[in-house]
């Protein structure tokens, strides 16, 4: 293993000297030349040895992100809340998955949910790639969060997954907010535009159809209990 990696840091050292020999061979006379290469030679020597694949890169280009600060800190916030939810559905596809609760309708929507929440995030991050502001770090913009736990009825599952999207609704409300900006030149419409058409749509119909769902399974179980619940489970 390591030896396969001394190899690929020693291809990847070459390419990379071979090309930057190319270009000083371009520009300058032959004594600094040799100059140049003798210390090129070292240098590989010595990343070799440290088994360090360091290759310095072109300067990375980063005259156009324009982004505000306070837009791009909310969005990073909004991918941790948007992971935050998926984390929790899980959590609650689990609990219906376990043997002594067993409602795998119940199961299957929350796994669903948590896959779906997981993509908001990806989206975002891909988004903030796309207009140049993930540039050095991801340090705090991926955490594992702590979840609720409980025992859970169907009827609690879903007025929980209810709270939940409220305040994803919430946040994503705020997030447009702050993107819109205050000054003459902060505004961010193309966000704010995909935000509203693809987050808060999905949002908005998203909470119509769980109220729908709590209504539906608060006159099943008022008439018939449990009954109502495993039928209900049995149709989601
Ligand atoms: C969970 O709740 C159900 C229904 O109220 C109950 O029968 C069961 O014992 C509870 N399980 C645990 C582990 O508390
Ligand atoms: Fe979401």
């Amino acid at each position: 293993m390591m030896k396969v990696f001394a190899s690929i840091c020693l291809l990847v050292v070459l390419v990379a000297v071979n090309q930057a020999q190319a270009e000083s061979l371009v520009s300058t006379n032959h004594g600094s030349v040799m100059q140049e290469l003798n210390k090129q030679k070292n240098e590989k020597v010595q990343e070799n040895e440290n088994l360090n694949c360091n290759v310095r890169t072109n300067a990375i280009f980063k005259a156009w992100p324009d982004m505000k600060t306070p837009c791009v800190n909310s969005m990073r916030k909004q991918i941790q809340k948007e992971i935050h939810a998926s984390v929790q559905y899980l959590a609650m596809a689990a609990h219906f998955s376990t043997d002594t609760v067993n409602r795998p309708g119940f199961a299957e929507h929350f796994f669903k949910a948590a896959k779906e929440e997981r993509e908001h995030g990806s989206k975002l991050v891909e988004y903030l790639s796309m207009r140049g502001e993930l540039t050095d770090t991801v340090k705090n913009l991926i955490q594992v969060p702590t979840v609720k736990t409980a025992n859970w009825s169907g009827i609690a599952a879903l007025e929980d997954a209810f709270k939940l999207e409220t305040e994803v609704t919430k946040s994503i409300r705020d997030l447009i907010k702050t993107c819109e900006g205050t000054g003459k030149d902060d505004n961010d419409y193309h966000l704010v535009d995909y935000l509203t058409g693809v987050y808060l749509e999905e949002q908005l119909h998203g909470q119509r159809e769980l109220a729908g769902q709590i209504t539906t399974l608060e006159k099943m179980m008022s008439t018939h209990g449990e009954l109502g619940e495993f039928l209900f489970d049995k149709n989601m």
